[in-house]
């Protein structure tokens, strides 16, 4: 009885939120199917989009990965290092429609609260329409989302 419970928890604690495991949440262009079907088979997108990596260390980062298990062809994997590189490189914003938590929490530095108060409001008024509606999001810092305007995407 106590062995089953533990293992339910287990479980329920590892199974990634939903939204997390999108492939239509990852941002648009070559590779994207590719590194969702690729990198999303054992952790959410989260995991490496709160990256910002050059080139040379999405390289590193996803052969680390492939010695863990990520399966693909070369070409495929070469393909997955390109979207990496052009979509999570270093100083690319977030998507702040699509990012999932980790990525506005690490890239942006927005609190625990603050990220919880904008996946509410996404999840309540869909999409945000500009960068003025961010900032009327109850919860959210205005001064600190200001600062970040340059590296966020509606
Ligand atoms: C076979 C399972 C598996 C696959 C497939 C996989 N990863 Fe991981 N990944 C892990 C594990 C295990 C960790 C460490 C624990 C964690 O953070 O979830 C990890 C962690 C990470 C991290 C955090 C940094 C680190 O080294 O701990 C990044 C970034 C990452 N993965 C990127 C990717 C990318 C990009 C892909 C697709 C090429 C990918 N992963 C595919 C298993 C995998």
């Amino acid at each position: 009885m106590k062995l089953t419970l533990a293992v339910a928890l287990v479980v329920a604690a590892c199974a990634p939120a939903a939204d997390d495991k999108d492939v239509g949440r990852l941002p648009e262009g070559p590779g994207r199917e590719l590194a969702g079907r690729i990198c999303m088979e054992c952790h959410d997108s989260g995991n490496f989009r709160k990256a910002r990596l050059t080139s040379e260390e999405w390289s590193d980062s996803v052969a680390d990965m492939v010695e863990r298990g990520a399966k693909g062809t070369p070409a495929e994997i070469e393909a997955v290092v390109q979207y990496l590189a052009k979509n999570f490189g270093k100083g690319a914003p977030v998507r702040i429609n699509t990012a999932p938590f980790a990525e506005i929490r690490v890239v942006l530095g927005f609190t625990v609260a603050e990220v919880r108060a904008l996946l509410e409001y996404r999840e309540k008024h869909g999409a945000l329409k500009s960068f003025e509606e961010l900032l009327q999001v109850p919860g959210i810092d205005q001064a600190k989302a200001e600062a970040q305007k340059s590296r966020i995407r509606i």
